[in-house]
């Protein structure tokens, strides 16, 4: 098969080439690296001479492909997608990038999740499955059993997002604010006598001048947080909040009177590439805490770590810290709320660069192996 790549060299890209080559996947396709800056250099050499590089803006090279894999992102998308279709590819399309994810023609790929999804699509010839937004995905990689049973009337999900899903450049800005903040305060953190305030009262200074960085957040992130993530939209909800209900259905093949309703309030905080979210799920009926665990356990997940609810097993394995770089995804405070048996609370971790980036793009190129 010739796969075309596409975006392979930025972040998104580079932990999907370096999940292939951990996994043997380039042994099972001929692939054919595009650039949109270095056309005719020499191609990456992941275990297999793959020549020069071709222009990822040249339709007729892209045509030679049987599928191609995008991480270049959506302005990509819009510029070749259409133009490739219109001049009668036929191959598929697999794409990290939001442009597509809501199209009816596109599916939402996540087959531990939707594979029955993502089969019946295929056997009725589609040809575009584009990865879902990271928090969705990795909500639905923690709780996806308890939907398939019928078990989830609605979800509140309060996220806590890592600064990866918003770039590279805003990792090294929350870096850089951390070392900024520890660079204003270093001479009275070395002198246990200094007073507490006062270190406090530097480093709200520090946040608050002009020269902090904030250049790509736009707001100030190192030891603070920012509650607003992608664009506002007219009923109130952030374009990332209203994802939560959009794309959960459509992964779910749910419509009409279907639809689960899932809503939330996303939040940016200091964590590199893990997003964690509080869930709040109003069950459709009172099932025993014991019997969610067993389902969420037994459920054909092996990435699911199910951790008990107490406090050395949450701090131990249901944190960014424990799940970065990763394929787990952790869930966890699982119990019944104060009000009534048919609220459950949980918390969930994963890595928003694997399963919610790159993961599921190489796994359904896998899948269109057979
Ligand atoms: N929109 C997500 C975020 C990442 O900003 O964290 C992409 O799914």
């Amino acid at each position: 098969m010739l796969v075309g790549l596409v975006g392979w060299r930025g972040m998104v890209g580079s932990v999907l080439m370096a999940r292939m080559i951990e996994e043997g996947d380039f042994a099972h396709i001929t692939p054919v690296f595009f650039s949109t800056s270095n056309a005719g250099g020499k191609a990456p050499d992941f275990g297999v001479d793959a020549g020069t590089l071709k222009d990822a803006n040249d339709i007729t090279e892209l045509a030679k492909c049987d599928t191609i894999i995008t991480c270049q992102g959506g302005d990509y998308t819009k510029a070749v997608h259409g133009k490739l279709r219109d001049s009668g590819w036929n191959g598929y399309w697999i794409d990290a990038a939001s442009s597509l994810r809501m199209e009816d023609d596109a599916i939402i790929i996540l087959d531990p999740v939707n594979r029955d999804v993502i089969d019946t699509a295929l056997a009725n010839g589609k040809k575009d499955f584009i990865g879902g937004n990271c928090t969705v995905s990795l909500m639905l990689m923690a709780i996806g059993e308890l939907f398939r049973r019928g078990w989830v009337e609605w979800v509140s999900a309060m996220t806590y997002q890592a600064a990866s899903g918003a770039g590279a450049n805003n990792m090294r800005e929350l870096i850089s604010g951390m070392g900024v903040l520890r660079d204003s305060v270093a001479d009275k953190l070395a002198d246990p006598a200094s007073a507490i305030l006062e270190i406090d009262k530097t480093i709200a200074d520090t946040q608050r001048s002009d020269s902090f960085p904030k250049q790509h957040f736009g707001a100030v992130l190192a030891g603070s947080l920012i509650p607003y993530i992608d664009s506002q939209l007219e009923n109130g909800q952030s374009r990332e909040e209203w994802k939560g209900q959009a794309e959960t259905n459509k992964i779910l093949g749910k419509s009409g009177n279907d639809l689960i309703n899932i809503d939330g309030i996303c939040v940016r905080i200091g964590a590199m590439r893990c997003h964690s979210q509080a869930l709040t799920i109003k069950l459709t009926k009172d099932i025993p805490l014991e019997e969610i665990e067993a389902a969420l356990r037994e459920s054909d997940n092996p990435w699911l770590d199910v951790v008990e609810n107490d406090k050395p097993a949450s701090m131990e394995r249901l944190t960014p810290v424990a799940v970065t770089g990763t394929l787990n995804v952790a869930v966890g405070r699982l119990r019944k709320m104060n009000m009534g048996g048919e609220y459950l609370t949980a918390f969930t971790v994963g890595d928003q660069l694997l399963w919610g980036a790159a993961e599921p793009l190489r796994r359904m190129l896998a899948i269109l192996q057979g």
